[in-house]
């Protein structure tokens, strides 16, 4: 048993027709294949149609089961509406919704121009309101629970982080949204859940934040007390246990998976994990030495 493979039992999600933001790519696209994989009906969707076309492709021929592609901008309530209704046309009901799409930059904050930090805000933030309000009004129309939303966050969603403010701003939007509508709407069968990933390669994150030899100066996996970066299996572990009803008692919950990286950031002595054994036994003498003055 290994953290690269598959957690949950066969045909776990045969029940759910799930709609993947920013389904086409890195870890969107992952975690699709292996909804797909448990049997789910999976609609893709984000601006590429040609993206969409082949990444949809690839899973059906993983998993045996359609997935259905269907391009929009989260930023465009219509064209959200309009991929909910392709959806429904093809497989007769939507039960599930996983926020996967965004946009960053990475940038001294003063450097972005309005409009840029507005972009960010608008796919990030306003993306996930959209689709959420768009299915939300379906299913309490509908009323036949249960439904799931699980949403893509980040962990520097509540420590902040310079450089990519928007993001930061419109992730802690996310997870506000994820916790007040998780008890406003539980009474209609909806649960909301959202997962706060660290560090995990992907191209669209990855070439676009840490171009150029980048990353090799900024080696992240220094920064994790587990001491490597994300495989995008154990994401799709969690975030399809969540989707699932599997975690039926689970609503309105954060749930970080970064190997303890924000937390090393945070503890104050945690620094000393640099200091040797040998280097404890003086430091422990010194101390020691040291009586009340
Ligand atoms: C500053 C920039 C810029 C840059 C563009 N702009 N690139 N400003 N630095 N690098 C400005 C433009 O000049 C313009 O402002 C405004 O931003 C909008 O530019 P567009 O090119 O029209 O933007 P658009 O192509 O619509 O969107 C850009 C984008 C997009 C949001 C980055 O390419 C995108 O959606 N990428 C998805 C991939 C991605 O970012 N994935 C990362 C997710 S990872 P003006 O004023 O000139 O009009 C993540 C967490 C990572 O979120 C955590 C890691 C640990
Ligand atoms: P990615 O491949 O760049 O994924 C972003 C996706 O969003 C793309 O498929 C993109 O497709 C889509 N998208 C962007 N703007 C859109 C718009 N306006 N409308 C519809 N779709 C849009 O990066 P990723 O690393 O897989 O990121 C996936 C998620 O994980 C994001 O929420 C990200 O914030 C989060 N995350 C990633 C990491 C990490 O280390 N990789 C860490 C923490 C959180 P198009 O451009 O074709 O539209």
């Amino acid at each position: 048993m290994q953290h690269t493979e598959g957690m949950l039992r066969e045909g776990t999600l045969s029940d759910k027709v799930i709609l993947v933001t920013g389904g086409g790519t890195g870890l969107g696209k992952a975690m699709a294949t292996y909804y797909s994989e448990l049997g789910a009906k999976v609609i893709i969707s984000s601006r590429k149609q040609e993206v969409l076309d082949k990444t949809a492709a690839e899973i059906t021929a993983k998993s045996g089961n359609e997935v259905l592609a269907v391009a929009a901008d989260v930023r465009e309530y219509e064209q959200i509406e309009n991929v909910i209704q392709k959806g429904i046309e093809k497989f007769g009901k939507i039960n599930g919704l996983l926020n996967n799409a965004a946009g960053n930059f990475i940038s001294p904050t003063e450097r972005l121009s309005h409009r840029a930090f507005n972009n960010i805000i608008d796919i990030v933030l306003k993306g996930s309101t959209n689709c959420t309000l768009a299915l939300g009004k379906y299913w309490i129309e509908k009323g036949e629970g249960p439904y799931t939303v699980v949403n893509i966050a980040t962990t520097y969603a509540f420590t902040g982080s310079g450089f990519v403010v928007p993001s930061a701003c419109a992730k802690a939007g996310v997870i506000a949204m994820t916790r007040s509508l998780a008890v406003e709407w539980a009474k209609y069968g909806i649960r909301l859940n959202a997962i706060a990933p660290g560090p995990f390669p992907s191209k669209g994150a990855w070439d676009r934040l840490l171009p150029g030899d980048m990353k090799d100066k900024f080696d992240m996996t220094k920064k994790i007390p587990v001491g490597r970066v994300g495989v995008k299996q154990e994401l799709a572990n969690l975030s399809a246990y969540l989707m699932s009803d599997y975690s039926a008692f689970v609503n309105g919950e954060v749930v970080t998976i970064d190997g303890g990286e924000w937390l090393q950031g945070a503890g104050e002595f945690n620094m000393l994990s640099m200091v040797k054994p040998e280097q404890w036994d003086m430091l422990e003498m010194m101390i020691r030495g040291v009586k009340g003055s």
